[in-house]
Formats: C-alpha cells, sequence, structure tokens
C-alpha cells in the first residue's frame, strides 16, 4: 500500500513540502495550529507569496475542482496521527529574543502533541533547521511518549529550499540527506524520495548529528560568501575597484563559481541571519566556539553593509536627510518573495527614515508584510508613485520589474535624478545616459 504522509507546520517549508508530496503520488495530511492557515489551504490559498505554488497545491486539495484529492488538512494531531505512516516535521526554529540560540519550542512541541497519538508503527521526519545534538534527544522523547514506544522511529531531512524557488527545489532537489539511526527509516525514506532519486538526485545518508549539521554548514558557507564578496566591496571602494568585474573575474575559477558573489546591502531572511547564530551559540555549548568565530565577521560585514547603504545616501543628498525626500524600491529580503524578515532593504528604509527623511516604498510583492512590520513609512503603489519628488531612489531588492524601469520617464517625477544601486544590478550606463547620478557599493563613481 502506498505510504500515507502527514506534514506538521504548513509554512513556507510544510505547504511546499505536503503540495510536493501529493504531486509524488501519496496521500497526504497538512497540520497546523493556526486555524486561520489551515482554512486558507483548505481553500486552495497559500498564505504567502511563491511562484507555482498556488497552482501545485490546487492541483491536489480534496474539494477544489478538478484536485486529485490527495491532500487535506487538519488542526488534530489526533487525526494526524492515525493517518500518517511518516510525519514530516516542518515547524520553525526562530531566533530566540535576545539571544543567538535557536527557539525549539515549535518543535518540540510538534513532536511531544504528535506523539501520543502514534499507534502503529511509524517514522517522524524531521525537516527544520535544529541545533546539532536535537535529533538524538527527539529520538528519545519520541519513543518515550509514544503508545508504540521504539517502533515510533526519528530521522534527520533538512531541507535546501530556497525562498522564490521553493517548488522547483522541493520536486527537483539538488541533494537528499537522511539523518537515520537504522535500515528501517532509510528504507522508508528511499520510497518516499523515489521519484528524485530516479531523475538523479543524490541521496546522501548519515547519522543524526552529520544531518543536522549539513543543512548549517550549507547555510554558513552561502552566507561567508556573500560576505566574502561584500568585504571585496568595501577594499574595492577604498582603493577605487569595480567590485562587480572582480566578482565576474574571479568567478570564472571554477573553484570559486560565479554565483552567490553579487556584492550589495548583503543577506536577509528568516533562514541565513538566524542560522549562522544559532550555529555559533551550539558551537559555544558545545566547546567549539573557536572554530566558528569567522561566523562574527561574517555576520558583521553583512551588517555593515546596511548602515554604509544609509551612509552614501545621505551623502548622496548633500550630508543630511532632514528635509529630504527617499524613494526605496524593493521592501522584501530578496526578489520572487514577500518575505520582509530581517530585510536589508527595510532595515535601510527605516534607517534613514529615523534620521529625518520622508521615506517612500515601492515593492511588487511585499507590501502588505513591509506596512505590518514598519507601518511607519510611506508605501506607494506604483514605483514611479515612490519616486515622486524623490531627491534619491534606492534600489534596494533587485525585482526583474525594477531592472526593466525607464531612467527617462521614472527621471521625469523625481526632484533629483540620483540613483543609488544597492543590488548592483541595474546597468549603469542606461541610467547614466538618461543623466542620472549612479552610485553603488564597491563600484567607481563614474
Ligand atoms: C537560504 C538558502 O539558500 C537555502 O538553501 C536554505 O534552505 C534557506 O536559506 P533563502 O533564504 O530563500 O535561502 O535565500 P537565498 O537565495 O539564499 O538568499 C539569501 C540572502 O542573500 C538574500 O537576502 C539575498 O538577497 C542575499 N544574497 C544572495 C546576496 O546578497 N548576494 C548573493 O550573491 C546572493
Amino acid at each position: 500500500m502506498a505510504l500515507k504522509i502527514t506534514v506538521i507546520g504548513t509554512g513556507y517549508l510544510g505547504a511546499t513540502h505536503a503540495a510536493a508530496m501529493a504531486e509524488l503520488g501519496f496521500e497526504v495530511l497538512g497540520l497546523d495550529v493556526v486555524p486561520e492557515k489551515i482554512a486558507m489551504l483548505t481553500e486552495g490559498r497559500v498564505p504567502m507569496y511563491e511562484p507555482g505554488l498556488e497552482e501545485l497545491l490546487r492541483r491536489h486539495t480534496a474539494g477544489i475542482e478538478g484536485a486529485t484529492g490527495r491532500l487535506r488538512f487538519t488542526t488534530s494531531y489526533e487525526e494526524a496521527g492515525e493517518f500518517g505512516d511518516i510525519h514530516f516535521i516542518c515547524v520553525n526554529t526562530p531566533q530566540k529574543h535576545g539571544e543567538y540560540a535557536c527557539d525549539m519550542s515549535y518543535v518540540n512541541s510538534a513532536v511531544e502533541s504528535l506523539a501520543p497519538h502514534l499507534r502503529r508503527p511509524a517514522l517522524v521526519v524531521g525537516k527544520s533547521t535544529v541545533p546539532v545534538g536535537s535529533a538524538d534527544l527527539l529520538a528519545a522523547r519520541l519513543a518515550e511518549l509514544a503508545p508504540v514506544g521504539a517502533d515510533a522511529e526519528l530521522a534527520w531531512n533538512p531541507e535546501f529550499l530556497r525562498e522564490g524557488f521553493a517548488v522547483q527545489d522541493t520536486l527537483h532537489p539538488d541533494r537528499i540527506v537522511v539523518g537515520v539511526a537504522g535500515d528501517r527509516a532509510e528504507k522508508l525514506l528511499r520510497e518516499v524520495y523515489q521519484t528524485p532519486i530516479a531523475e538523479g538526485s543524490p541521496f546522501v545518508v548519515t547519522d543524526f548529528p552529520t544531518a543536522e549539521l549539513v543543512k548549517v554548514a550549507a547555510n554558513s558557507f552561502l552566507a561567508t560568501k556573500i560576505s566574502f564578496i561584500n568585504a571585496m566591496a568595501e577594499v574595492c571602494e577604498a582603493a577605487g575597484g569595480d567590485v562587480v568585474k572582480l566578482a565576474e573575474a574571479i568567478g570564472y575559477d571554477e573553484r570559486i563559481g560565479k554565483k552567490f558573489l553579487r556584492a550589495g546591502i548583503g543577506f536577509g531572511g528568516g533562514c541565513l541571519p538566524k542560522d549562522i547564530r544559532a550555529f555559533m551559540a551550539r558551537a559555544g555549548e558545545l566547546g567549539a566556539d573557536q572554530a566558528l568565530t569567522f561566523l562574527r565577521e561574517v555576520d558583521s560585514i553583512n551588517m555593515r553593509r546596511r548602515g554604509h547603504m544609509v551612509e552614501l545616501a545621505r551623502e548622496a543628498v548633500g550630508g543630511a536627510f532632514l528635509g529630504k525626500r527617499v524613494a526605496v524600491l524593493g521592501a522584501t529580503f530578496k526578489p520572487d518573495s514577500d518575505d520582509v524578515r530581517d530585510s536589508p532593504a527595510l532595515n535601510v528604509a527605516g534607517q534613514i527614515q529615523l534620521q529625518g527623511a520622508q521615506v517612500t516604498v515601492f515593492d511588487p510583492k511585499g507590501m502588505e508584510n513591509a506596512r505590518a512590520l514598519f507601518p511607519t513609512l510611506a508605501y506607494a503603489a506604483t514605483a514611479a508613485e515612490a519616486a515622486e519628488g524623490a531627491h534619491a531612489v534606492l534600489h534596494l531588492t533587485e525585482w526583474r520589474e525594477f531592472r526593466e524601469l525607464d531612467p527617462a520617464s521614472l527621471g521625469e517625477v523625481v526632484a533629483e535624478r540620483r540613483i543609488l544601486d544597492g543590488r548592483n544590478a541595474l546597468d549603469p550606463d542606461v541610467w547614466r545616459d538618461a543623466g542620472w547620478t549612479y552610485r553603488a557599493l564597491g563600484r567607481p563613481m563614474a
């Protein structure tokens, strides 16, 4: 009989995973403790913007016309426990308030709520990003609380999906990593992932701690790569070099590679910043803090970029923000997402506003979330409206729509033709030819 799967936590990770599992042919039950989320998903609506996800969800959600009906949702752990052979834990693990460490309360509560309903052999698979050592503790807790005892097994299967590419990354992962304690778990997970495995996705089997570490190691490497090129941007600025050319030139070396070498206002979002901090905190607990002191530098290079962008903007408008109008293009932490968590763009917008400028923000998808987080900023319905009367336009999230802006017509509405490119994504020649002063991080003035 085909495996029945539950997905616990239907945020970014869980909603995508649930829909993808249904797409792969399994019967899936998604669970969340927030009834509003479940109500939305049941109607085939996704609580966030993610290209392709709503279509995938609607293709499978029971009750939607023409859907396969393989995907259903619930708020009941009892129902999930009865239904599933495999339970994926996809709840979030945010940074603790006022601390670097990871807040495990949602993961703990998911396992503790599910376990008492496991009355037949089941595999619980953690996908959330957790401090190394968590899986061992959770496996013991699971066996202790489940009526079926040690037949409630645990595995760890980190998720590497990128926002904006979540559907593609979940259906066609570049690797599948599973931390297991025995053959049964490995066999079941091979069955779950048989389609991507057949397509060629590498399947890497490890122990628990390695699987947990793979995820934070990968994100630390990516964060380091971004901060490396941003550090080079700082040196380029001091030396009169061009970091975009530099990145292109070093990127031709296959060992270095071109990706993740875009200098700008740095990384943000719900993963990279908190993951590197939680990793440092955990290494400290393990007595291995020295190994990760470089991540402190990675973090501070990254945070410095935001301040530097503010300085560049202040300088551009003549040394003080008071009485100046600043247009901010972009609010999300990256394009093709509506996520504003730890967004460098909003952080810069907020700082400039606090220094006395009137800041107007436009983002193609992130307006609602941005408004909720920074209600005191002004928001416009289009890029052109945001730019009206502006003494400087700041390009802070590299949406395609902004690359396609016509500098000539935008030039008609601004007070001063001054653009600052915080993402090194616009074509300086095009803007300069239209009479704009173009400035970017890590690049020469003209
Ligand atoms: C990241 C990891 O890529 C993913 O594997 C993991 O599962 C979750 O965390 P995500 O947060 O969606 O994914 O975003 P990512 O595409 O990695 O970008 C992170 C941040 O880095 C963004 O703010 C982006 O603008 C910034 N970035 C990225 C740069 O500043 N320069 C780059 O060259 C690349």
